[in-house]
């Protein structure tokens, strides 16, 4: 069990010190968020940047991607230093191929469904990926709230999981908080990501610090 930070709420004038700060609490993931204004309505950042902080940390980076096509992007994510491209099912229409491309490249891989689409969308793909990640949230933004009825969908995903007998995490990304965190691992996920709980907090380590320790 494990929380993985997304930096997507970190102070970007500030990111090589606040980086730093989660690595010394003991997060081993740090959770990327990309975002294209086409798929999601937000812009983030993309590659060139990750470049720029990947010799700056060991942290496993864990790259969401939120963007159309991104069988196109996949080598340059590569190349930036990622260790896991996850790609959202509803921008793949030859999902099986991109996340065989994925794996080509060297990289761990994971698939993500929004709160309304369903797992049977991943089940003939759950033996070619390392993770699933449940989005909590209509992804686009940090902050918002937790769906809750997404409980039992990570519940559902357990038993698809266990029924299937294959080694995969399952991931929960928005909206995770230090009231819902213990819920949320009870349900069976592996991985929290954690945005606005961790970086948007006043104090960064303290806030690493407390979700853990709300989890064990
Ligand atoms: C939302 C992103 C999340 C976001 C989570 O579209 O995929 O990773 O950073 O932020 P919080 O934890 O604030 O909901
Ligand atoms: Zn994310």
């Amino acid at each position: 069990m494990m929380i993985a930070p997304s930096l997507l709420s970190a102070d970007f004038s500030n990111l090589r010190d606040e980086i730093a700060l989660i690595e010394n609490s003991g997060a081993k993931w740090l959770h990327l968020d990309i975002m294209d204004g086409h798929f999601v309505p937000n812009i983030t950042f993309g590659p060139d940047l990750i470049k720029k902080i990947r010799p700056h940390s060991k942290l496993f980076f864990d790259c969401h991607l939120m963007i159309e096509h991104p069988e196109k992007y996949i080598n340059d994510f590569k190349k930036a230093g990622v260790d896991l491209i996850s790609v959202q099912v509803e921008t793949c229409v030859h999902l099986d191929r991109v996340l065989s491309q994925i794996k080509e490249q060297g990289m761990m891989t994971g698939v993500v469904l929004n709160p309304s689409t369903p797992l049977s969308s991943i089940e003939w793909v759950l033996d070619k990926v390392h993770l699933v990640l449940i989005m909590t949230v209509n992804p686009g933004f940090g902050g918002q709230k937790f769906i809750h009825s997404m409980i039992n969908k990570i519940m559902d995903l357990k038993m698809m999981i266990i029924n299937k007998n294959v080694d995969v995490l399952i991931q929960v990304d928005g909206g995770v908080c230090l009231d819902n965190a213990k819920l949320i691992k009870d349900a069976g996920a592996d991985i929290l990501v954690a945005g606005s709980a961790v970086f948007g907090a006043e104090d960064i380590s303290k806030a690493y610090i407390d979700l853990e320790k709300a989890i064990k």
